[in-house]
């Protein structure tokens, strides 16, 4: 068993998985993987396909091996009823995280909340008390009043300390905004990266004392180039390195963009989309190893993901 990296990967009953800018995470001896249910056809204006999809959720699916994923249900759903609402099928819901807090033991998700027109760029936030959902919408804000548009959750192994990390400033700089104890709000604390840099689609690692930091430019749909940023703590300023890929298609990432980092058996895999903008139920997969040579990471392409 393996999946074609780039191509749409399909669950155990063969149908698309439908978890993009999603997230691979485990909870005790089970892999799950959240991300956006795009499950419908593109939306049109004048027969023509616009690039986007109504709002269906967040779906979760898991596995016992990263290969052969069962679907377990849209755990996070659009509201119907409320054309305001944040989770009408009319608006943008983007990028879904969760993790677990110990504190509280529940389970918390953290989302790109947007208007269509990606002006309101907030984060949502949800939770639930098993992983496999239900998640409880519980409202959206924007962090330290400040804007977010692509996000991902990072959990500060030198502190402890869980941040949502999100593009600001209308994605000019890159935010690292702490979450309070039971990761359902801002503590205040807040940290500019990248400042001016332009960089979305942000995935973070900890190796060997530093900070990993892999992100997109702003180029909408399309694939560019990745590039990586590294720093010692995350209130340092990161530092721009270089594009981590190697192989067919470095410039363009691949004709992927990053999402997430998965962390497995002591080895870290790079997670991207392929985004297919007119036809984005069918938008594919990689996972890629990530290869650190001192301070360096490389990220070569690889054909298939064929597990641990
Ligand atoms: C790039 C982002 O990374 C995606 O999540 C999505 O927001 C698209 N832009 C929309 O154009």
């Amino acid at each position: 068993m393996e999946h074609r990296n780039g191509a749409c990967w399909l669950d155990v009953e063969g149908k698309p998985i439908q978890a993009h800018g999603g997230m691979i995470t485990r909870f005790g001896d089970t892999w799950y993987w959240y991300g956006e249910n795009k499950d419908a056809e593109n939306c049109t204006r004048d027969g023509a396909p616009l690039s986007r999809v109504d709002v269906i959720g967040v779906s979760c699916y898991t596995s016992p091996d990263l290969l052969h994923w069962t679907h377990q249900g849209v755990v996070l759903s659009a509201v119907t009823d409320s054309p305001v609402h944040p989770l009408h099928p009319s608006r943008v819901l983007e990028r879904p995280k969760v993790f677990y807090n110990a504190h509280t033991g529940k389970y918390v998700m953290w989302f790109h909340a947007d208007s269509p027109d990606y002006t309101f760029a907030q984060a949502g936030c949800a939770v639930a008390d098993s992983p496999a959902g239900p998640f409880r919408f519980l409202r959206t804000v924007a962090p330290n009043r400040r804007d977010c548009r692509d996000m991902t959750l990072y959990h500060d192994p030198v502190s402890g300390h869980e941040f949502l990390v999100h593009s600001g400033d209308w994605n000019k700089t890159l935010y690292f905004s702490e979450l309070t104890e039971d990761g359902l709000g801002f503590t205040g604390r807040c940290f500019a990266q990248m400042i001016n840099q332009e960089r979305e689609a942000p995935a973070l690692c900890y190796h060997n004392g530093l900070h990993y930091c892999v992100t997109s430019g702003c180029t909408g749909w399309a694939p560019n180039s990745a590039l990586y940023a590294t720093a010692q703590e995350v209130c340092m300023d990161m530092k721009l390195i270089d594009n981590p890929c190697e192989g067919p298609g470095y410039r363009q990432t691949f004709g992927g963009q990053s999402t997430w980092v998965l962390q497995a058996e002591n080895r870290y895999w790079l997670m991207l989309d392929h985004w297919k903008p007119l036809d984005l139920r069918h938008s594919g997969y990689s996972l890629l190893p990530m290869d650190f040579e001192g301070e360096r990471l490389t990220v070569r392409w690889q054909e298939t993901f064929a597990g641990l």
